[in-house]
Parts: C-alpha cells; structure tokens; sequence
C-alpha cells in the first residue's frame, strides 16, 4: 500500500465531517499499519486563529474577501510544510495517509463567491502539494442550509443565494484543476455516500 494524502471538500452542511471520521475508522481497522493524521484547514495555527477572528466579526459573505484569501493561503503553506508534508514522508512499513478536511478548493470556491477573480485564486493555490484524491461532497443548498440550521447557529458564509455560487463554483472546479477529483452527492443517506468513497479509496490503495 502507498502513502495517500485524501481531500475532502465542499459547502459547509455536506457531511464532511461525517464522511471523513467514517473513512478514518474503515482505514485504521483495514490494516494494522496504517497511521492516519486527520487534519483540517482553517487550521488552529496563527493564521488559523485570525481566520476565525474575522468570520466571527463580519457576518456579511462579502466582506474581508482580500484578507482571508491572504490568510487562507499562509494558513495552508504551515499546514501542508509542518504537518501534512513531514507526515507523509516514507516511514518504514507503515503506511501513512493523511484526511484533509478543506484544502485549495475551498480557496477557490469560497473566495470566488466573494468576489476574488478566479485567476487569482487558481494562480496563489497552484503550488501546493496535490492531493492523491479530493472528494468533492455535493448537495443542493436548501438541503445543506437545512441540516447546518438543525444543528447550529448558522455562521458568515450559510446564507441560501452565496452559497447557491459556491455550489457552481465547486462543480466547475473539474474544468479549472486537472486533479483526481470525484464528486459525491450527499443528498441520500450516510453509508450510501461512503460506499461510493470506499470504492475510490480502495481503488488508490491497491
Ligand atoms: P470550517 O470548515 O467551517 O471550519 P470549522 O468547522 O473548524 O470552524 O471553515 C470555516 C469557514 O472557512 C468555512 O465556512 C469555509 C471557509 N473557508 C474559506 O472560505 N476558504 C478556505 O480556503 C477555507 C479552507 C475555508
């Protein structure tokens, strides 16, 4: 088996979080070699820090768009140089993969919708190490905004028309990035979704 480093992404109220711990226990029971870090972006660094500072101070999508891109991106060059980098280097038998909650997709998705030229967002993220999969969740954002308000307060970015723009954007990132990606529909239930990332999963680790 080979080192993988696994993306998950897409609107908040997808599953994500969900998805990713059900991927975490199926891969750490398949082999007793596997060792998994289970990370996510906006991290809990000092750019990670200000990152939430500011999406609790504005609750307006728009607004602070050229600050949390700047932030977004240096939160993401800690994150993949101190931890998602040093983790995947080869460790003798074992086996490491990484499950990344958000990456460089969320940058284009998100700043996009707030108004940044996609050319910039493309251009500041084309550096960063690739992901062997990104899995890319996807719901209609009635649904999403539906579950997140069961759940939760909603927070800057859960309002139903910006999050109607970060649906198309992260549909359109097929045609932008030629990375591995697969998009998954989260609107039926949990383990009818995992099953689908079961089988790409697999598939990378054979
Ligand atoms: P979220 O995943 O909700 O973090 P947590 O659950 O730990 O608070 O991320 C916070 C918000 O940041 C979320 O609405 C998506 C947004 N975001 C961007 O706008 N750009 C990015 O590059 C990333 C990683 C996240």
């Amino acid at each position: 088996m080979k080192n993988l480093f696994i993306v998950f992404d897409g609107m908040d109220g997808t599953g994500k979080s969900t998805q990713i711990s059900m991927l975490h226990d199926y891969l750490f029971k398949k082999n007793k070699r596997v060792r998994i870090l289970t990370t996510r972006e906006p991290t809990y660094g000092i750019h990670g820090a200000k990152i939430r500072k500011k999406l609790k101070q504005h609750k307006d999508p728009y607004k602070d768009s050229k600050d949390l891109l700047d932030l977004y991106v240096k939160d993401r060059r800690d994150h993949v140089n101190r931890m998602i980098k040093p983790f995947l280097r080869k460790d003798g038998e074992n086996v490491s993969i990484v499950l990344c909650d958000r990456y460089y997709y969320s940058t284009i998705a998100y700043q996009h919708a707030q108004g940044i030229e996609l050319k910039k967002t493309l251009s500041l993220n084309k550096r960063f190490l690739k992901p062997d999969i990104a899995i890319i969740l996807d719901l209609h954002p009635e649904t999403a905004l539906k579950r997140i308000s069961k759940a939760r307060a909603v927070e800057k970015f859960e309002k139903l028309e910006f999050m109607k723009k970060l649906r198309t954007n992260f549909l359109l990132l097929h045609e932008l990035i030629d990375d591995n990606m697969v998009i998954i529909d989260t609107s039926g239930k949990e383990e009818e979704a995992f099953e689908k990332i079961c089988k790409k999963v697999d598939k990378l680790l054979r």
